[in-house]
């Protein structure tokens, strides 16, 4: 089931990761596509993300009939404090400029003319925002304006940044990016600031931030009775209270059984004991 933006854009409901596969990526995201995921997350930042490889493997797909209209890219602007010496852009040049070279390298990594969504990797500001955030996020916007992005968003944003964004931003964002903890409720205030504005919240880390969870009695009594793995309930779990779940499985068998999370259906009773479990 597709979630819907703001702005009326369809989203897949899962989407694969492509963080830390180094030379593996190309390999991996065609595997993932033919496994059935149909949206790709990737960054232009090569510390964690092999963005060029990401594009390999879609001009191998697109040979093989997977056209580029029938998937979901999205990638990221890092700002130099989240990049090492290897950035793609003049880090000497302002802002404005930094966000349009690396956004065009990105179009070019992925051999593509457009993309479907656009995100500000971190805000600059470890509190508030700052002027560089409100530089950074215009640009983002006139991307989205001129249409060479279907929407754009914000990762790694507090619930008290995300209120100021959607104040002060002439498009506020359309979807979120966040890591998310149980312990914090799965990122409870960020998700209803989410709901309020129509913003898709996509849910990372969900198995690696919440081993606890993952091994919890409770979770893994809905695994055996829908006669799959801990890993499908709480990223069904993620789909019933409304993200959009990311994974950056390695493994096929895993890839497939991601994707079939949707397959089952946690009950009122097990949703409500699952958002409260590490509170
Ligand atoms: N915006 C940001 O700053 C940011 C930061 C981190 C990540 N991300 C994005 O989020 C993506 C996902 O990251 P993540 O941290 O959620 O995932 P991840 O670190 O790739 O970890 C997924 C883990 O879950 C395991 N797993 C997946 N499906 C499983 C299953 N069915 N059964 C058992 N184990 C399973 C994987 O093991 P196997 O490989 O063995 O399956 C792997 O150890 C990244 O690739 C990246 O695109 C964004």
């Amino acid at each position: 089931m597709a979630l819907t933006t703001y702005n009326h854009i369809s989203v897949p409901s899962f989407m694969y990761g492509t963080a830390w596969k180094k030379e593996a990526t190309a390999r991996l995201v065609e595997l993932a596509v033919r496994s059935g995921f149909t949206a790709i997350d990737t960054a232009n930042q090569l510390i964690h993300y092999q963005e060029a490889l990401v594009g390999e493997a879609l001009q191998a797909l697109n040979a093989k009939g997977v056209k580029r209209e029938s998937l979901f890219l999205q990638t990221k602007f890092t700002s130099v404090d989240g990049q090492d010496h290897r950035t793609p852009y003049d880090r000497s040049a302002d802002l404005t400029t930094q966000v349009k070279q690396s956004f065009e390298s990105s179009l070019q990594h992925l051999h593509t003319e457009y993309l479907d969504s656009y995100v500000l990797h971190a805000p600059f500001s470890r509190r508030g925002l700052g002027a560089a955030d409100l530089e950074v996020w215009a640009a983002m916007e006139a991307f989205y304006k001129a249409g060479k992005t279907k929407m754009i968003g914000v990762s790694n944003i507090t619930a008290a940044q995300l209120a100021l964004l959607c104040q002060q931003a002439q498009l506020k964002p359309m979807m979120v990016q966040n890591r998310c903890y149980a312990v914090m409720a799965w990122d409870k205030e960020v998700r209803d600031i989410c709901r309020q504005h129509g913003i898709i919240y996509q849910g990372f880390s969900l198995l690696t931030a919440n081993r606890d969870v993952f091994a919890a009695r409770e979770v893994h009594a809905i695994a055996a009775r829908e006669g799959v793995g801990p890993a499908q309930v709480i990223f069904r779990f993620a789909q019933q209270v409304g993200m959009l779940p990311l994974t950056g499985t390695t493994n096929q068998q895993h890839m497939l059984e991601d994707i079939a999370a949707e397959r089952i259906s946690l009950t009122a009773d097990e949703i409500a004991r699952i958002e409260t479990i590490a509170l």
